[in-house]
């Protein structure tokens, strides 16, 4: 992402490894100033070429000590450029100018009273004398270097904070990115905004002018073709391109046919209707359901759906004339990789996207730069609908892996009127958006049941929805026995051939969150 943004003042995140680097680059754009993620071994000649303007040193390993510790280059420090150190970003900063790092190992982890113990400091104005912050250290520094001012401690910690106002250096030992720590934010915007005088400029509105004008230079006068799933990321792309270069976008929908009730018609209507946008709309359901004909296997039927994906969409693509590039929606995120040696690696996304044989399309990625709250948000301003912008995670797959067993036609529509329900219901009632997923699934069997008189054997609907704040791991949700009776009545009532309704009470692990 080469100098994407030097246009406007940036913070570069120094990654020591911390899982805090990706927090703490969301917590400066939260306070309007646009961050980057970059390796610690960042030289002191690509610092003078980008001209950051301001650096933070994340946390990392437990001690400076460790065998193989991440160490930046200390002549950084001495650039001029104000530097704030989280963590073992302060005991990285004490480390090079000449501070004490005893061996304690007396370490600190979770809820800390923070004392401030200088009123008159810099980085910690505005903070009340005690507060509570978040700590997990092992080692602490000991004797700040030379310069500096101790300006905060804690019951076990003597260097809570330490600050040289001359030399523009800043740290603390807690950790301010996260909500446990009651001013974090506060001392954030402190750094930023007043000691580094960076003004709040990454506003939605900035976002998109720059991307805007970034597409525009990159693409030029050629054709760019954008491939629609009807998620969030992809929406966006191809709402932010169309604000770009308008006519000189296609894009095409590839409708495999196990999307949810009613959502291909929002695609279509959304950006065929309200955008304006050239979109073709390749209804594919049948060849889809010929291939998937008497499939069983979870990791088959993932597979042949996406191969054939491809080949669907390319079929399209290289009908049309002058398409140079082909547009796709990765995130930040995606593009840094903290690996294990800490470095942020920019990922080889090229390799995703199965070309055929002689077909070639140079790639663009507008959202590269963004955050997924930022994608959603910029998605909000262009005017997407709620239902896109705050779209649910959803497979590409779709309703395939919710299928289990053989997927029919009746399948599908009998899944797709039981979620509509789930989905109805729930989000009725979670108004916070409070659960992370939540959906209808149907299993491969049948029991016996009673309606009215009659006996019936009928399928079971699954109902799941979990809580999650990355997907890695789940906990079920605790949803009311009202809402679920609800549910339940709904949908045997409202969906023939359901004659039983039952809710996933798994969480991941050891379950999955979907059942395929
Ligand atoms: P699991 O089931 O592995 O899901 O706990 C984690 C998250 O990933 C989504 N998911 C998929 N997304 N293609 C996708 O694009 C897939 O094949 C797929 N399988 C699972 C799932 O919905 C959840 O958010």
């Amino acid at each position: 992402m080469a100098d994407y943004h030097d246009a406007q003042p940036t913070v570069f995140v120094l990654d020591f490894g911390a899982q805090y680097a990706q927090l703490i680059a969301r917590r400066v754009r939260e306070a309007r100033v646009y961050s980057e993620i970059v390796p610690f071994d960042i030289t002191v000649e690509e610092i003078e070429r980008r001209k950051p303007a301001a650096l933070i040193l994340s946390g990392g390993p437990a001690s400076v000590y460790a065998e193989g510790a991440p160490h930046m280059d200390p002549a950084i420090l001495g650039l001029g450029i104000p530097v704030l150190g989280f963590c073992y970003g302060i005991q990285e900063i004490a480390l090079h100018l000449g501070g004490e790092i005893p061996k304690t190992d007396i370490g600190e982890y979770g809820f800390a009273e923070l004392t401030v113990t200088e009123p008159s400091c810099t980085l910690l104005d505005g903070v009340p004398e005690t507060s509570q912050v978040w700590m997990s250290h092992r080692d602490s520094v000991g004797t700040a270097p030379e310069g500096f001012v101790v300006t905060a401690r804690t019951g076990t910690t003597a260097v809570a904070a330490m600050e040289d106002v001359a030399r523009g250096l800043y740290a603390t030992q807690f950790h301010p990115e996260v909500a446990h720590t009651e001013f974090g934010q506060h001392i954030i915007e402190r750094f930023l905004h007043d000691i580094a005088g960076i003004a709040p400029m990454w506003t939605m509105v900035n976002i998109i002018d720059e991307t805007v004008e970034r597409i525009r230079a990159q693409v030029g006068e050629h054709r760019v073709i954008c491939g629609l799933s009807g998620g969030v990321d992809s929406s966006v792309v191809a709402a932010i391109l169309h604000r770009a270069i308008g006519d000189q976008l296609t894009c095409v929908y590839v409708d495999h046919g196990m999307m949810r009730l009613n959502e291909s018609d929002q695609v279509v209507h959304t950006f065929r209707d309200n955008f304006h946008v050239n979109l073709i709309h390749v209804d594919a359901e049948d060849r889809f359901l010929d291939l998937l004909a008497g499939v069983t296997d979870p990791e088959r039927k993932r597979h042949i759906i996406g191969e054939e994906f491809w080949k669907v969409f390319f079929e399209e693509a290289t009908t049309l004339e002058g398409v140079q590039f082909l547009a796709q929606g990765t995130l930040y995120p995606d593009v840094i990789e903290s690996g294990n040696k800490t470095a942020a690696k920019i990922k080889s996304h090229h390799n995703l996207i199965p070309f055929p044989e002689g077909v070639h399309f140079d790639l663009i990625e507008p959202l590269r730069a963004l955050f997924k709250d930022e994608v959603r948000a910029v998605g909000a301003e262009l005017g997407l609908p709620d239902e896109i912008v705050h779209r649910q995670p959803f497979p590409g797959p779709g309703l395939a892996v919710r299928i289990i067993g053989e997927i029919t036609l009746e399948k599908l529509d009998m899944l797709r009127e039981a979620d509509a329900i789930v989905r109805a219901e729930i989000g009725a009632w979670d108004t916070e958006r409070a659960v992370w997923q939540y959906f209808a699934v149907l299993p491969d069997i049948r029991s016996v049941g009673v309606m009215g008189d009659e006996r019936t054997y009928g399928h079971p609907i699954i109902i799941r929805a979990v809580a999650s704040a990355d997907a890695m791991t789940a906990d079920w949700a605790r949803l009311p026995h009202e809402l679920l009776a609800k549910m339940s009545n709904r949908i045997i009532n409202e969906v023939d051939g359901i004659n039983r309704v039952a809710y996933d009470i798994t969480s991941k692990p050891p379950g999955t969150i979907e059942w395929e």
